[in-house]
This record gives C-alpha cells, sequence and structure tokens, in this order.
C-alpha cells in the first residue's frame, strides 16, 4: 500500500497511482483528525470522495502515530491524553473514539487503536501494552457498528515470542477478514523480525489476510511474503524518492551520484512505468539535483511502481508453483 498519510500519497497524483495499478492506499487517522478533522471529511462525502479515489482504503488507527509523533501526556485503560504536534492543541482518543473517527473517514478497512512498544521495551512494558492492546481491541468491536467497514485487530508483543503467540491467538477471534501485526520494525535487527514472523506463521488461519505493518524495503517484502505476509505499507518507497534514490532491478540508485552525470540509459530496464519508458538517468539526476519537485515525482512514481511489480511478480510465482527463492534471484539485486 502506498502511503498517503494526509490523504495523499507524497509528490504523485491518484491517476498516475491508476496508472501504475495501486489498488489500494493508507491513511492515517491520527494526522487526518488533526487536520482537516474527521468531521469535515464526513461532510465532504468521506475520505474516498474527499480525496478522489475509487478504489480500496485502509486507515491506520493513530495507535502507532499518537507515540512517535505527539507528544503523550497521558496513557490510561481509558485512552491516550496527547497534545497535537502541529499546535500543541490537547486531545483525547479512546478506542471507542478512534473508531468513530475512522467511522467518518469511511476507509474500507479500519484499524484497532493499540498501544505499540518502541524496541528494547522490557518484558513487564511489553505484556502491559500487549494486553491492553487487547482490552482496546474488546472495546472496538463493541463499538464498531459500520458493516461496510472491516477492522483489522493488531498483534502485539514487542520481540517476545511467547507474547506474540498470545497475542495472536487472543487477537485471532475477532480477525473476520484480516489481521495486523504491529510493533515490528521499530529499529530492531531484521533478522529478530524475521525470527518472530517465522514463530508466528505456523499458527496463521490460511483464509485470513496478513499485514505487517510499516514495512518496508524490497529485501523486507521478499522475506515477509515468505513468511507468510499479504500486506506491507512503508513510507520508505516515496520518502527515498524525493531524496534521489531509486529502486532497480539491478539494486538501489542513488542517481545524485555523479557516475549518472552523462548516463542517457533508462532508470530501470525491466521497468515499465511512465519515468522509465520516457526519461533517462542523467535528466533526473539533473531534477534532483536542481530541487525541481518533477524529480520526486519521477522517482516515487517509479519507486512505488518497483514495488506493486515486485508483489505482482510474487503473486504470480506462488500462483504457479514457483519458489520465492527463485524469483529474489530474479527480480532484486540486493
Ligand atoms: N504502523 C507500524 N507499526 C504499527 C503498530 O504497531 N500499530 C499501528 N497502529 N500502526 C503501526
Ligand atoms: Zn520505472
Amino acid at each position: 500500500m502506498p502511503v498517503g498519510t494526509q490523504g495523499a500519497v507524497k509528490a504523485v497524483l491518484q491517476n498516475q497511482l491508476e496508472e501504475i495499478d495501486a489498488k489500494i492506499i493508507l491513511a492515517n487517522t491520527y494526522h487526518l483528525f488533526l487536520r482537516p478533522g474527521d468531521e469535515l471529511i464526513k461532510s465532504a462525502g468521506g475520505l474516498h470522495k474527499f480525496i478522489n479515489w475509487n478504489r480500496p482504503i485502509l486507515t491506520d488507527s493513530g495507535g502507532f502515530q499518537v507515540y512517535s509523533l505527539a507528544d503523550i501526556r497521558k496513557i490510561t485503560d481509558e485512552g491516550v491524553h496527547f497534545s497535537s504536534h502541529l499546535d500543541g492543541s490537547k486531545h483525547f482518543i479512546t478506542p471507542e473514539r478512534c473508531i468513530d473517527i475512522q467511522n467518518n473517514l469511511g476507509a474500507d478497512i479500519i484499524m484497532q487503536f493499540d498501544e505499540c512498544t518502541p524496541y528494547g521495551a522490557d518484558l513487564e512494558q511489553s505484556i502491559s501494552a500487549m494486553n491492553r492492546t487487547l482490552r482496546w481491541l474488546d472495546r472496538c468491536f463493541k463499538h464498531h457498528k459500520n458493516e461496510n467497514q472491516i477492522l483489522f485487530p493488531i498483534v502485539q508483543g514487542n520481540v517476545f515470542k511467547d507474547l506474540r503467540l498470545t497475542s495472536l491467538k487472543e487477537t485471532l477471534p475477532y480477525a473476520k477478514c484480516g489481521f495486523g501485526i504491529g510493533g515490528l520494525s521499530v529499529g530492531e535487527p531484521k533478522k529478530t523480525m524475521y525470527e518472530i514472523l517465522d514463530f508466528m506463521y505456523p499458527n496463521y488461519p490460511a483464509d485470513k489476510a496478513r499485514y505487517l505493518m510499516g514495512v518496508g524495503s524490497p529485501d523486507c517484502l521478499i522475506e515477509g511474503v515468505y513468511r507468510g505476509i499479504d500486506m506491507f505499507d512503508c513510507v520508505l518507497a516515496t520518502r527515498i524518492a524525493r531524496n534521489g534514490t531509486a529502486f532497480t532491478s539491478k539494486g538501489k540508485v542513488v542517481v545524485k551520484n555523479s557516475v549518472y552525470k552523462e548516463d542517457f540509459s533508462k532508470l530501470d530496464d525491466e521497468c515499465d512505468c511512465y519515468t522509465c519508458k520516457n526519461y533517462t538517468k542523467s535528466y533526473l539526476r539533473h531534477l534532483i539535483n536542481a530541487g525541481e519537485i518533477s524529480g520526486g515525482i519521477l522517482l516515487s512514481i517509479h519507486n512505488l511502481r518497483y514495488l506493486i511489480k515486485l508483489m505482482k511478480n510474487m503473486r504470480e510465482a506462488i500462483i504457479n508453483g514457483e519458489t520465492l527463492r527463485s524469483l529474489e534471484r530474479n527480480f532484486i539485486k540486493l
């Protein structure tokens, strides 16, 4: 899922998202609640209409952003008191309020309000956050009445395998269509994340989508799919694009580098995106170095297309009974 935190994928327009075959985008409850406000979006006819996007949208609950962005005043079982990172205004979000806000936004998939612990949190802290996440899950489900929106629970448990298993087992009865796996890719080594995914894997039901939240890079997508993950979201692709870095079938290309000054070849010969069909590395390098916004636009389109194509190739490999390891060799040079 391309990330459109504020109801816009940075530097990419909705028609361009359709062109690269983005099937769903993510938006953030925390940001849209603070600005322009969920009531305003509701009165505009909901998020799809407000942003002119007719395909699915998933909203993250804010249960992560509130910890990473806001100035937290107090977390209790009732909810989270915080001040806005924008203007310092004070707010109180409960699981019920989070569902109300996401109902107003009107995304197709909404996420439970959760408590995500940072990497390095001790066992006691991780148990407390996991149990609070489970209590909040029950409140979210009891409060959620809109049948047009699927509510995904979120598995927590930090890096503790037994907690992950408890969280998964307690969470699954609430997973109607799919569930999120949170609290990973928060600074732990990749190997640690893979070990946790390996450990949980035998316990996933076959018929529920598994969404690894906040991941990731091309290698993490492959390693994640290898461990049974279906859905991902990450700002990485568009963030590094605006900085002048591209994912390609030959590895990462930092177009700013002087080696590309007179390189009139395509960014990636294997890519079918608008950028690769029409522009050279030399021109893209010039745009990025000159600070032209079209540089960020063209690289963002390319990076998103790269990830969408990578996921498509993996889906096809699975359907055709090929191994993902052979695909890894074919599609990505790390
Ligand atoms: N995005 C990345 N990780 C998380 C998480 O643990 N919880 C939520 N709500 N969103 C996330
Ligand atoms: Zn491309």
